[in-house]
């Protein structure tokens, strides 16, 4: 027996309630002072309820505006070096592992490929005079999604803390497709 979707049903439940929000929590590389830095953003734009055909109902987050989107695959234990972010843009992995650094900061950030693997990217050249370092140290390649946003965009949001988001602060949307809320 196939489920249905309930947010919307929740939501409706929710209105005037006091209940918070579902956002959605990313790693980002973000700069400081003209250093790149790790850190974990909460995006303003809250889960809402689809109304699309196929999905209708579902939790769905709206991202922004994009600009073109590369198809990436990085070979097993390769090294990409130190470098800014060509353009403020998502990074969606979707297998494989990234390990990702900033010169002169012990903060890391090990990105798996999967559920976990959306980051945004906002260190160029413009803020951050030398980038970050990604490493892929797994025994399979790495698919990623390279996606920059139109004009530079970055998306809106709040700073949780310095260092990347813990699997803990991600698995929100497991919540959202069991209960619906
Ligand atoms: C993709 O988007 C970036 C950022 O806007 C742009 O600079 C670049 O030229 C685009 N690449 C292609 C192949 O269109
Ligand atoms: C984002 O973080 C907040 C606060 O820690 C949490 O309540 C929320 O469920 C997280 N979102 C997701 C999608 O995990």
């Amino acid at each position: 027996m196939y489920r249905v979707c309930a947010f919307a049903l929740s939501l409706a439940l929710l209105i005037g309630s006091a209940v918070a929000q579902v956002k959605l929590n990313v790693t980002a590389i973000s700069a400081r002072d003209g250093n790149s830095v790790i850190e974990c953003w909460q995006l303003d734009n809250p889960f809402a309820s689809s109304s699309k055909p196929g999905v209708a109902g579902c939790a769905i987050a709206q991202l922004g505006h994009l600009d073109n989107l590369t198809y990436t695959i990085v070979p097993s234990n390769y090294d990409g070096g130190l470098h800014v972010a060509p353009y403020k843009q998502w990074v969606f992995f979707a297998s494989g592992v990234a390990h990702i650094t900033v010169p002169d900061d012990s903060t890391e950030a090990f990105v798996k490929g999967g559920d976990f693997g959306l980051i945004f990217a906002a260190d160029t050249a413009d803020v951050s005079r030398r980038g970050h370092k990604t490493a892929f140290p797994g025994n399979a390649e790495t698919m990623g999604l390279q996606i920059p946003t139109r004009n530079g965009e970055i998306p809106a949001h709040s700073v949780v803390h310095a260092g990347p988001c813990e699997e803990s602060e991600m698995v929100g949307f497991r919540e959202l497709a069991a209960t619906g809320l």
